[in-house]
């Protein structure tokens, strides 16, 4: 089959690295794909949200599977998209549609939704420009740290966790008032500080059954030592190895079965990856948040610990013949380290050129967001 896979970053590389192994897949494309997956697939020049440059290439490349990697063009709709077209409905779409995107497109659909299936989360309380001053009645309740979220996506930047009240109330009238983080601050998630350490759950269903993934955890801070600024993910590891047995029982029990029974009882149609961000707080698991993609850097662990043709899973997501597939975990651990520009998260050099990536041995190179200049 041919596969076309969108979206630029390294778990999108590795999405590649895993279908190039594929006994089945035949045609690789990613788009617009970066400097690694050049190597091993055939790079398109658009871009993810550009939906009608996707069906040109879908239907010009004879597509039989689309993976998409980021959460943007699934919260605009792609996977709708392909649904609504003649052309293009008999093409499964792994990612979920536009309604079940709303889990990651909006904390407060997501918060209701965990309320609504008893699943294990940090009390909240939603505001909105009309009822600010019950938001600040509510920060007046909570004890600090205070956590604030932007209801909609604001490129990862939407959550403040402040320590000081006067201070909580005051970015509460910039994000809703102000439009700090402009439409996705239009309402604002105010949740109670949850101490625990992190950790994410990764499923995949095909809307009928699901099968996880071995759990991950990122580090996102900049610095040496877990210090500095948050970044999307300098590392990752798995297994987690705070996750035994027993713990990773209660996620199942507490929070996967419940999120996949809920989407069904909700009539939420869901095809594709859910990512659930956890903390575990003795020795109980509580959902910071969905995702409804694969984590990055997490991928990058998660993937070379699976031992079946990636291809064959995904088209049986897409055939919802999901209930088929045995997966088979490698009991061996897997790290990745990211290397960026100096001067990230903040502002920083673009352009760079990177060499020596031919010497490295008994490890593996995903790119994120390189390209291929030859000049
Ligand atoms: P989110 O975008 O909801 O995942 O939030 C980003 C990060 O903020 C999470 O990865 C956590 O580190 C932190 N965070 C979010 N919600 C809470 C909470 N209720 N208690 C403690 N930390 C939180
Ligand atoms: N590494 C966190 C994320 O992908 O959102």
């Amino acid at each position: 089959m041919n596969v076309l896979v969108l979206g630029s970053g390294g778990r999108e590389h590795t999405f590649c690295w895993k279908l190039a192994q594929s006994k089945i897949v035949e045609g690789l494309y990613a788009a617009p794909g970066n400097a690694g997956t050049a190597l091993i697939a055939n790079n398109l020049d658009f871009g993810v949200n550009d939906f009608a440059a996707v069906k040109k290439a879908a239907l010009l490349h004879n597509i039989d599977l689309v993976v998409v990697g980021p959460e943007d063009p699934l919260v605009n709709g792609i996977h709708d998209f392909f649904l609504d077209d003649i052309k293009l409905k008999h093409i499964p779409v792994i990612g979920p549609q536009k309604l079940a995107a709303t889990l990651e497109g909006s904390k407060e659909f997501a918060k209701e939704f965990m309320m609504r299936h008893n699943i294990p989360t940090a009390k909240y309380g939603s505001f909105s420009p009309e009822n600010i001053e019950e938001g600040y009645q509510f920060l007046d309740q909570l004890s600090p740290p205070y956590v604030l979220k932007a209801d909609g996506l604001a490129g990862g930047k939407g959550v403040l966790i402040i320590e000081d009240l006067l201070e909580a109330k005051e970015e509460l009238s910039n994000m809703l008032l102000d439009k700090k983080f402009g439409a996705a601050s239009a309402k604002v998630v105010i949740e109670e500080f949850l101490t625990g350490i992190e950790l994410s759950c990764f499923v995949l269903t095909d809307g009928k059954s699901f099968v996880t993934f071995p759990m991950a955890k990122d580090y996102k801070k900049i610095g040496e030592g877990d210090t500095g600024l948050n970044t999307g993910g300098m590392g990752a590891v798995s297994p987690v190895p705070f996750a035994d047995e027993a713990f990773t029982e209660k996620i199942h029990q507490q929070v996967v079965v419940p999120t996949i029974n809920g989407l069904a009882k909700d009539n939420i149609p869901y095809v594709g990856f859910v990512f659930i961000g956890l903390i575990k707080i003795g020795e109980d698991p509580f959902v910071i948040e969905y995702n409804v993609r694969m984590g990055d850097p997490e991928t990058e662990v998660v993937l070379p610990r699976i031992k079946n043709d990636f291809g064959e899973i995904l088209m049986a997501v897409g055939a919802q013949r999901l209930s088929e597939i045995k997966l088979e975990i490698d009991t061996r651990a897997v790290t990745t380290v990211v290397a960026v520009s100096g001067g990230y998260p903040e502002d920083y050099q673009k352009g760079k050129v990177i060499l020596g990536l031919d010497r490295v041995e008994e490890s593996q190179v995903f790119h994120a967001g390189t390209i291929n200049d030859c000049r």
